[in-house]
């Protein structure tokens, strides 16, 4: 027993899970850090205990790609259900997305949206902001009001932010690489869906399959290849979002062995479902990137398991009923909710034996904290660590329903499926975010925003001298 400190909490009994190994410890927490882990009778003395007997200890997971709707869209979402959601998920940090009402693309609505998310939020949060034309007089303002990063928008999707072109993007890359912050791409190439959907439309087809006849792969293969060359060019961290076909692994496998700071993510419906799902789920299913032939699943699990994919997140994009059921599939609205039974469908994969506990929480946590700089303060249970842990049952059956989902969204394609695990605890910064699967409020507004957190590489600037702004700078003498 450590003499004269008495921790906050003590959590008993777990099974701790790291990247490496799974080993049955204490985690004593003290001022919203870990303090200790290890033998429990080497445990200090406690105001609280927690008995996790028969459950695993996971560090919480970090979802870098949510949309919580605020301000904007409450029918939809906001900060409270949406970070509710991420709470009932295990999940302890979630990177929101700029596509909000209005856009985040200046430091007026980013100040907005974090005096928002600060009073709402009930896990941790970053905030991103756009990278487009619009923007590009704000890099310097937004990075110094608050934001994790950048998206860019290279096609349309909901909130119809325009796409950059080429041009803009080389510029703007350059712009962003010296601040080393990572830039997320939607990488889907507008001009090529947006011909596709106008022959589409134009034959009268009206029909779910009708969307991912509109973006085949090389949609997001050909964006995925050229977003590269311009990180390769000027140095600029970049990272893909919703990796959804087998395509899109070589453009990012090569880049990579060239180099270029490039990660990438999946989310559950590029694994669990298919193109065989569009006819029984309808619009509810319908999402950009699509979700694709059964023959993209197995090479992104095998891309996630060597590491080509760095990471798992959702795109937790919700929309009401009414907006997800419409019967021209053009009309419906795209994303469902995820951020709350990722976890519990990833999971199930692990006890199907398709990767391990220890993958599982690289992908979900440390990884995620390694390449926007959180690590080890997130992403991590070590000691001096955030104490930021999701409590996991992983022998528990129970079945999806969208009734009974956090979300706003009451509508999803996970509805009705098997889970054979379960969060029952999540602890954001030492508190209780979610106890015993029941909300805790007083967590409401106990989330903060990360991004002061900077455990990053100087970035390393390629062609400095060959930017638009040298290029264009009165020349001297
Ligand atoms: O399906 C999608 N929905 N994909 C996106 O990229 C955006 C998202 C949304 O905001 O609804
Ligand atoms: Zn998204």
């Amino acid at each position: 027993m450590t003499i004269g400190i008495i921790a906050d909490l003590v959590v008993t009994g777990g099974t701790i899970v790291t990247p490496d190994t799974e080993y049955k410890a204490g985690i004593a927490i003290k001022d919203g850090k870990i303090l200790a882990i290890g033998d429990q009778d080497a445990m200090p003395e406690a105001k609280e205990t927690l008995d996790a007997t028969g459950l695993h200890v996971l560090p919480g997971a970090i979802d870098v790609h949510v949309h919580f709707r605020d301000p904007g869209y409450p029918q939809k979402e906001d900060f409270a259900s949406g970070t509710a959601a991420a709470a009932f998920g295990g999940v302890t940090t979630v990177f929101d997305m700029p596509n909000t009402l209005p856009a985040i693309s200046d430091a007026k609505s980013l100040a907005e949206k974090h005096a928002i998310a600060g009073a709402k939020a009930h896990v941790d949060y970053g905030l991103y902001a756009v990278l487009g034309e619009d923007s590009l007089p704000n890099i310097g303002a937004l990075i110094e009001g608050g934001v994790i990063g950048f998206k860019c928008y290279m096609g349309n999707t909901f909130g119809r932010i325009p796409s950059p072109t080429t041009g803009a993007m080389l510029e703007l890359f350059e712009i962003v690489a010296p601040t080393g912050k990572r830039i997320s791409l939607h990488a889907e190439t507008n001009s090529i869906m947006e011909r596709r959907e106008a022959r589409l439309r134009a034959m009268g087809r009206t029909d779910p399959l009708a969307h991912l006849a509109a973006r085949p792969a090389v949609v997001a293969t050909e964006a995925v290849a050229r977003a590269a060359i311009l990180s390769e060019w000027t140095g600029a961290r970049i990272h893909i979002l919703h990796i959804s076909s087998a395509a899109e692994l070589r453009p990012l496998a090569e880049a990579k062995a060239r180099g270029v700071d490039i990660t990438g993510e999946t989310c559950p419906q590029y694994l669990l479902l298919s193109s065989d799902d569009y006819e029984e789920k309808c619009g509810v299913i319908r999402v950009n990137p699509p979700v694709r032939e059964t023959e993209n699943q197995d090479p992104i699990w095998q891309a996630l398991v060597d590491g080509t994919i760095d990471m798992i997140a959702t795109d937790h994009a919700p929309h009401s009923i009414e907006e997800k059921t419409r019967e021209d599939i053009w009309t419906v609205d795209c994303g469902f909710p995820g951020v709350e039974t990722q976890m519990p469908l990833m999971l199930t994969e692990v006890a199907r034996r398709k990767a391990s506990l220890s993958d599982y929480v690289r992908w979900s946590a440390e990884k995620p904290a390694k390449c926007w700089g959180l690590y080890p303060t997130k992403g991590a249970l070590m000691v001096g660590s955030d104490a930021d842990l999701a409590i996991v049952d992983t022998n528990r059956e129970w079945t999806i329903d969208d009734a009974n989902i956090q979300s706003t969204a009451k509508i999803s394609p996970w509805h009705g499926m098997k889970a054979t695990a379960l969060p029952i605890h999540t602890i954001v910064r030492g508190c209780f975010a979610m106890k015993d699967r029941t909300l805790q409020d007083n967590a409401k507004g106990w989330g903060r925003s990360v991004h002061a957190i900077q455990e990053m590489p100087t970035p390393d600037v390629r062609n400095a001298d060959q930017t638009m702004a040298a290029v264009t700078a009165p020349r001297k003498g």
